[in-house]
């Protein structure tokens, strides 16, 4: 079996400028042994490793102007203020967003996915209304719309997906009704690695009269998102999927759809004036960050979308291609091993399982050789139960991967098959 993988068509590299071995000297982490063997982090879907100028800039902040936003008058105030503003800028060119102010910052995904389902959800979903997910969908893009569904009395629809792990559109189409309120589709799955056909989803989804919400989490390290291009109404993700910290997440709202939306939570810098018997509510994006947010983190997330344009996505893109293709050509070479997540269209995640061995197993025998994988469910129980397995194996690539470390996982599989089978 050979997996074809293509990337976006948009993406082209620049000249020969991406040098891996120069890369890899951003990323301190990656110097590390451990138990005794040079580390190979091949865990990227769960968490990318973080380029010095993120720690610096993180760093900076703390050590030179750390005030809080949009509050005080003084000088490190303003600096501050200044530096958050200016990664709401950077995200908006990130995403090819219409105005800054439909950037909201959160604390990752699952936050900007919860704030959607109980602010618009709450507003426009009622009795006998419908929401359609896939079933690729990680736990964090089916769980808060059952919640929401459940508080309303509306249903979730699920779309299929095919042997190779690829949405089958025409199914999902034949799901939409006119009590259809809401597709919430991934653009990357973070346990097969199959993108979506985007554009074509949500322009048939506008033509039913139904919003979209897309999760990016594990599509903005690896291609374009282009928001205006794909025309959805939201986009979610998290900053530490993209060489940036923990904590902090962007949420784009189409400026109408947040304009009528009501607050998520309350608080301070949410409002432009408070009386025991009213309070006027700031305009978004304000409206949807109440208290002190997590600034050094937005500052950390800017520096690493600066970090991601300096190498080029196109250039990434390439590089995770070219190792995705070699790594699925290393793991089938091994006997009884099996990849699930075969789309034709993928990003770099090489989810596998090997004969009768329990992921846990394989996971705790690569992780001796030095190889860092995740084994599990990946939070897409779902995903499981349609290929009726427990778990998977999942190595997921990251630009400072080589061709090196492919070796070496499959060596360490090797050998995880040789101590079980
Ligand atoms: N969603 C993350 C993953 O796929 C944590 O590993």
């Amino acid at each position: 079996m050979k997996t074809k993988v293509k990337n976006q068509k948009t993406l082209q590299p620049k000249a020969a400028t991406f040098n891996v071995r120069k890369v890899r000297k951003d990323f301190p982490i990656l110097k590390q042994k451990v138990h005794g063997k040079t580390l190979v982090y091949l865990d990227n879907a769960a968490t990318t490793q973080k380029p010095l100028a993120v720690i610096e800039a993180m760093d900076t902040y703390y050590r030179e102007y750390n005030s809080n936003i949009h509050r005080g008058l003084h000088l490190l105030s303003e600096k501050a203020t200044g530096a958050y503003e200016a990664v709401r800028v950077k995200v908006q060119k990130f995403l090819n967003a219409k105005e800054s102010r439909e950037i909201i910052f959160t604390r990752g995904t699952t936050e900007g996915i919860n704030l959607v389902a109980q602010t618009w959800g709450r507003q426009n979903v009622g009795a006998g209304d419908e929401i359609i997910v896939t079933t690729m969908e990680h736990h964090s893009n089916i769980v808060p719309w059952q919640m929401l569904c459940g508080e309303k009395g509306a249903q979730l629809k699920v779309a299929p997906i095919n042997d190779a792990g690829e949405l089958m559109v025409d199914e999902l189409k034949k799901l939409f009704t006119r009590q259809t309120k809401l597709l919430s589709i991934t653009h990357v799955s973070n346990a097969l690695g199959t993108i979506n056909p985007l554009a074509e989803i949500t322009s048939f989804a506008h033509s039913k009269g139904v919003k979209v919400l897309v999760d990016g989490a594990q599509a903005v390290p690896h291609l374009t998102a282009d928001v205006q291009k794909m025309d959805c109404d939201f986009y979610v993700f998290s900053g530490h999927k993209v060489y940036g910290p923990t904590g902090v997440g962007v949420l784009f709202g189409r400026y109408s759809l947040l304009e009528t939306m009501p607050p998520w939570q309350g608080g301070g810098d949410m409002i432009l004036s408070v009386t025991f018997e009213k309070t006027i509510y700031s305009k978004p994006p304000n409206k949807f960050e109440a208290g002190t947010p997590a600034i050094a983190e937005v500052i950390g997330l800017g520096a690493a979308l600066d970090y991601v344009a300096k190498i080029g996505l196109a250039n990434i893109a390439a590089h995770e291609n070219s190792l995705l293709e070699y790594g699925t050509r290393k793991l089938l070479e091994i006997p009884r091993l099996k990849l699930i997540g075969t789309a034709g269209h993928k990003a770099g995640v090489l989810s596998f399982t090997l004969g009768d061995i329990h992921p846990h197993d394989i996971g705790t025998i690569v992780d001796r050789q030095g190889v860092a994988i995740r084994v599990g469910h990946h939070c897409a129980q779902p995903v499981m139960d349609r290929f009726q397995i427990p778990a998977t194996a999942r190595a997921s690539l990251a630009l400072y991967n080589t061709r090196g470390e492919i070796d070496a996982l499959a060596k360490a599989v090797r050998k995880a098959k040789e101590v079980f089978e």
